[in-house]
């Protein structure tokens, strides 16, 4: 008995240990919390989203007019800053690339509905600031979270350019892992918008992918809320109720 004890716990510390060691040998993401009832963050990334994105990516789980009415837009401004592949509110988003478009990138760009859910927000908020400069790539940049990416920069107007540097490689007598997992950027020329708003830009492209991940995820937690308040009402009330039905038999 004393030796199977033992054995599961050796077992038990094993597994801890690997996972543990898993853990370190990833890259390390910047963590996200998606702020799935900030509104006006999640129009300003449908925004931008348009205008960046579904050039090339579509989300063909999601209609403009489930945008419109999720995120409180007027019919007339959607069709003015988000539709351009279609005028029809009930069509899904369709990217403008021809299908050709393989041969341009060696590989077609995927569709993003549900990428939030696949890779995480933390994952898609990195990525999104993880593009740097290498020469060794066909279209000169790479991401550290997606090594060999054949996405280009596309937001290099705005973020401006950067390049990778191993900060703690001299530090740690650890050699290649310190460069693997211990990156750093450094900025080489500079965007349009500042490091604060570049962050900002890409959490509120993050919060809108996030939403359409799960479109209905605000009702699914709201929803949730109230039952939660209502069970814990009942609860009280029913606990009294017990007291009035056993007060003449104690
Ligand atoms: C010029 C075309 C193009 C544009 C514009 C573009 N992408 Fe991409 N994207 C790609 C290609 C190609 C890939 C495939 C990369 C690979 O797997 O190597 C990709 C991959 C991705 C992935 C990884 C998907 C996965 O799970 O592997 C994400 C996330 C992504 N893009 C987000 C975005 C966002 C957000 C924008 C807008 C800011 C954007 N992309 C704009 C071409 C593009």
């Amino acid at each position: 008995m004393k030796h199977m004890l033992m054995r599961f716990a050796l077992t038990l510390a094993g597994v801890l240990l690997t996972g543990s060691a898993f853990a370190n040998s990833e890259l390390e993401l910047q963590s996200f919390r998606p702020e799935y009832s900030n509104i006006a963050s999640m129009q300003r990334g449908a925004r931008d989203y348009m205008a960046y994105c579904s050039g090339c990516h579509s989300m063909k789980y999601l209609r403009f007019s489930r945008i419109a009415a999720d995120l409180q837009i007027p019919e007339d401004e959607l069709k003015a800053n988000l539709m351009f592949t279609t005028d029809k509110v009930g069509e899904p988003i369709k990217s403008a690339l021809p299908a050709a478009s393989e041969q341009w990138f060696g590989r077609v760009p995927p569709d993003l509905s549900l990428v939030a859910r696949s890779r995480g927000p933390s994952w898609i908020y990195t990525y999104l600031q993880s593009f740097y400069l290498d020469e060794t790539r066909p279209l000169g940049v790479n991401n550290t979270v997606l090594p060999g990416a054949a996405m280009p920069n596309v937001l290099w107007e705005l973020q401006g350019w950067q390049k990778k540097v191993a900060h703690d490689a001299a530090a740690g007598g650890e050699g290649a892992k310190a460069e693997h997992h211990g990156t750093a950027f450094e900025s080489v020329s500079q965007g349009s918008l500042s490091p604060e708003e570049y962050k900002q830009f890409v959490a509120d492209v993050t919060n809108f992918m996030d939403y359409a991940g799960e479109p209905g995820k605000r009702d699914r937690i709201s929803t949730g809320i109230k039952v939660i308040i209502y069970l814990v009402l009942l609860l009280v009330l029913t606990y009294f109720l017990k007291k009035e039905f056993w007060r003449d038999i104690h």
